[in-house]
């Protein structure tokens, strides 16, 4: 995308280059046409998002919430098939998904510890209805010295599992309709991270072996859930960084993607996604000069979660010949950028105090947390979604933007 004609209406402000984004449902779409599709709320966070993603493809299935208020939010806005991947809590909110699935809606939360079914089951029984639950199973690789994948979920292999059912059998009003695998060591992790080269090998083989150990214990596991009588609605595995290997494991009947579809910064980094094209970031404006050679942009501290590190903070997009300063990085309120001295920097664009600088966020939908909406671009450098068969708008509102915040 050629970013010079583009004037951003205001800065700082976040933006979503539509082309790209057209391109990455396509290629999402052919990846994983074997299965259905369910989108990752937390890597969009953005309801008009969803819709569009959801309108244009065709395996859609339903969404994969992050949280439980989030998943009354998502149920009061007429998505109407939710998993919520991480265990939760938050009873209130949970109650009040009960209004949705008696008029049919599916709402599964994600189990793998007795208590976390015990508290289901109160709040069920206390209401008079069942409650369904997914059994999250845990898809990584420990090896002597070194754990390889997530911790997450206690429910490593059938012996752990019989464990939790049988605890399940003597909840009255919890029935176990689904599984999941999240092989996130495979899915989430990138091979060749800034400063890590060396590790690019090991990493690579290990995801390679992980992937062996992954399917057999999967397919495994659901067979033996099935052999018991569980009948399950699906089983879910894989993320956007899995797409090839997870769309044709025998067992999965659908797959959760979401970091895709913007392809933030950290999914530069990895082998699979080097296919997809950027589609979200920010731009900051240029409010200082400080010194010749050096620019200063208001805003830009938007460090991602995760282990902090260099491969967590935001990247320039545009233009190329910037670079951030080790010692201030992207500041809270200021980030000051060095211009490059290359042969031909006479072709570089001049900033100057009033331009922006286009940066990426390296996770997906952490941006969104940080803006009240998307403001929507095509290369005709015109802003503007009119292509989307959804409606006629130059903005998608975030969750930020609705005023939510969930965690
Ligand atoms: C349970 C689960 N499934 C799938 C994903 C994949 O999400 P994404 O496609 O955004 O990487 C994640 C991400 O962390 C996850 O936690």
């Amino acid at each position: 995308m050629d970013f010079a004609h583009l004037i951003p209406p205001k800065a700082p402000s976040s933006w979503l280059d539509m082309d790209a984004l057209d391109y990455n449902i396509k290629r999402v779409n052919q990846k994983t046409q074997a299965v259905k599709l369910r989108l990752a709320t937390k890597s969009i966070r953005s309801l008009d998002v969803l819709r569009y993603i959801k309108n244009n493809s065709p395996n859609f299935i339903g969404l994969m919430s992050y949280a439980a208020d989030e998943s009354v939010y998502l149920l009061e806005n007429g998505f109407d098939n939710i998993l919520c991947a991480y265990p939760t809590l938050d009873m209130t909110s949970v109650a009040a998904t009960f209004k949705y699935t008696k008029q049919g809606a599916t709402m599964i939360w994600m189990v793998d510890r007795p208590e976390q079914v015990e508290v289901l089951n109160t709040v069920a029984k206390a209401h008079d209805v069942i409650i369904e639950v997914c059994l999250d199973i845990n898809m990584s690789m420990p090896l002597p010295t070194l754990y390889f994948g997530t911790k997450r979920s206690a429910l490593m292999g059938i012996k752990d599992m019989k464990k939790l059912l049988k605890h399940v059998k003597k909840c009255s009003n919890i029935k176990v309709s689904a599984a999941m695998g999240y092989e996130a060591q495979i899915a989430g992790l990138p091979e060749h991270l800034p400063g890590k080269a060396l590790l690019s090998p090991a990493i690579r083989l290990l995801k390679n072996r992980s992937q062996k150990q992954v399917s057999q214990r999967r397919r495994s596991i659901v067979e033996y859930l099935k052999k018991q009588g569980y009948m399950l609605k699906l089983v879910n595995g894989g993320g956007s960084g899995s797409m090839d290997f997870t769309s044709c494991q025998p067992e999965v009947t659908e797959i959760t993607v979401g970091s895709a579809y913007y392809k933030p910064a950290y999914f530069d980094y990895m082998d699979s996604m080097d296919a997809f094209k950027p589609a979200a970031g920010f731009v900051l404006p240029v409010t200082r000069q400080p010194e010749k050679g050096v620019i200063t942009c208001h805003g830009g501290g938007f460090i991602a979660s995760g282990a902090t590190g260099t491969d967590k903070a935001p990247v320039i997009h545009y233009p190329k010949h910037l670079s951030v300063l080790n010692d201030e990085g992207f500041g809270e309120v200021q980030t000051p950028m060095a211009i490059a001295k290359t042969k031909n920097s006479k072709d570089m664009p001049r900033l100057n105090i009033g331009d922006v600088v286009w940066c990426r966020h390296a996770k997906a939908g952490e941006l969104c947390e940080h803006f009240n909406e998307l403001i929507c671009y095509r290369q005709s450098g015109q802003p503007t979604v009119t292509a989307n068969k959804v409606e006629k708008q130059q903005t998608m509102i975030t969750y930020r933007g609705e005023g939510k915040c969930f965690h």
